[in-house]
């Protein structure tokens, strides 16, 4: 049997963090993973260059049952540490929008970063492995296909449901409840949505179209592009809305935020130009049309009457649409929910019962918002987790 200080199962983002910082401690680490290459989740994020961090994360752009639990990992590896490791490897990047930070090349570099960084530190290597199960008795004994490790600290970093076909599992919530560590209702995230066939049938022909919208639900709102897909809705507007939306909740759309629409239409109140043909101003055709033939049949403006007008731009400002479902876990960025901050500790994300087991990144119940929110939770967190196993 190998004998290591730490066993960590799962070599994502949040898995080759921890090792690398345990093993600059001088700590004898193992990384174990089931899939073939290395790092698959950060290969194709971004669109391939790897959304790795974001300038202004704040606790506020994650959520989970308890919204002070990221503080403490936050504060302690920050975007900026994370620079500083691109910066030292030669990693050129940029910011695209909102603070979003994305390598200039590719998102291979980050993978090979941690990899470099790892092996560095000594860290060894056990992939593609199958766990088959975990004991513990003074420490942890982990059971695989290619034999039994033992390890005196047992890192969780098996991520969340999203993407099964690149190798998320539901590992880390079995291992939890195997130690009696409870685990939140889990759901994907970072969505698209879909809509009931009879409600979306108007709008299922304008896939591709894009429209800048504020999108809101149960109080939360996000001011970005929305855009039509065969099935439903999707853009960044839409999947950040996703993981506040529950099932049977509206969401409203505000296809004109910032402009006082009302005060727009008024001003034509004595023009003979079509409704359709003053919203094609400032909306795509395809979709005002298809958004009339439901809500509003075109008349000349000068027949309208300022009451029928007001009703208009309410609508407008609110178009409510109630979501039948998502496209789910097989399109999802994360998987939001996971382990119980409850039971951890948000110092070294060890388990409050069972200090030298922990559990990082998205596995626990901290989601991020779309942005590189999501990998600097498990930067943080990896980081949390490696100054203590
Ligand atoms: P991660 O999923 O990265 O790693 C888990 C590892 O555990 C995997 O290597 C897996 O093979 C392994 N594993 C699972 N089950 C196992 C088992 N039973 N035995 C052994 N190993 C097992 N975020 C962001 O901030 N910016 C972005 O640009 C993007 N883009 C993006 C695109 C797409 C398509 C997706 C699906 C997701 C994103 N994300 C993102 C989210 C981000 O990728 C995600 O939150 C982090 O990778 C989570 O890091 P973890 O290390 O926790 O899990």
């Amino acid at each position: 049997m190998q004998r290591k200080d730490v066993i960590i199962i799962g070599a994502g983002a949040a898995g080759m963090m921890c090792a690398l910082t345990a093993g600059r401690r001088g700590r004898s680490v193992l990384l174990l993973d089931h899939a073939q290459r290395l790092g698959e989740k950060i290969r194709i994020s971004g669109g391939g260059r790897c959304n790795f961090t974001n300038l202004y994360a704040r606790p506020e752009n994650f959520i989970s049952r308890n919204t002070d639990f990221c503080r403490s990992a936050l504060a302690r590896f920050t975007p900026r540490n994370f620079i500083a490791m691109l910066e030292n490897h030669g990693i050129n990047y940029h910011e695209k929008k909102l603070g979003q930070l994305f390598c200039d090349d590719s998102s291979e570099q980050i993978v090979a970063l941690l990899k470099d960084e790892c092996d560095a530190s000594q860290v060894k290597w056990c992939m593609p492995c199958q766990v088959n199960t975990i004991e513990h008795a003074l420490g942890f004994t982990v059971v695989t296909n290619h034999g039994q490790f033992y390890a005196d600290s047992l890192v969780i970093a098996t991520g969340g449901l999203s993407l099964p076909k690149i190798g998320a599992s539901g590992f880390g919530y079995a291992v939890a409840r195997q130690f009696n560590i409870p685990v939140t209702s889990v759901y994907p995230a970072l969505v698209p949505l879909t809509f009931p066939a009879a409600s979306f049938s108007a709008f299922s022909d304008l896939s591709g179209i894009a429209l800048t919208v504020a999108v809101a639900c149960g109080g939360t709102e996000f001011h970005e592009n929305l855009l039509f897909t065969h099935r439903g809705l999707s853009g960044p507007a839409i999947l950040q809305i996703s993981s506040y939306w529950r099932h049977g909740m509206p969401i409203i759309i505000d296809l004109f935020p910032k402009i006082d629409i009302a005060y727009l239409l008024k001003a034509q109140r004595h023009s003979r130009a079509l409704l359709t043909t003053v919203l094609c101003g400032y909306l795509p055709q395809r979709f005002v049309e298809a958004w009339c033939r439901v809500y509003s049949a075109p008349k000349p403006m000068n027949q309208y009457s300022d009451k029928e007008l007001q009703a208009l731009a309410a609508q407008l400002h609110q178009w409510q649409m109630t979501p039948s479902g998502t496209v789910g876990y097989k399109k999802a960025e994360v998987t939001l929910g996971g382990v119980d901050t409850d039971a951890l500790s948000s110092k070294t994300m060890g388990v409050l019962a069972l200090p030298s087991l922990y559990f990082i990144g998205e596995v626990v119940d901290v989601t991020g918002q779309l942005g590189g929110f999501n990998f600097q939770w498990a930067w943080a967190s990896g980081h949390a987790a490696g100054q203590y196993v």
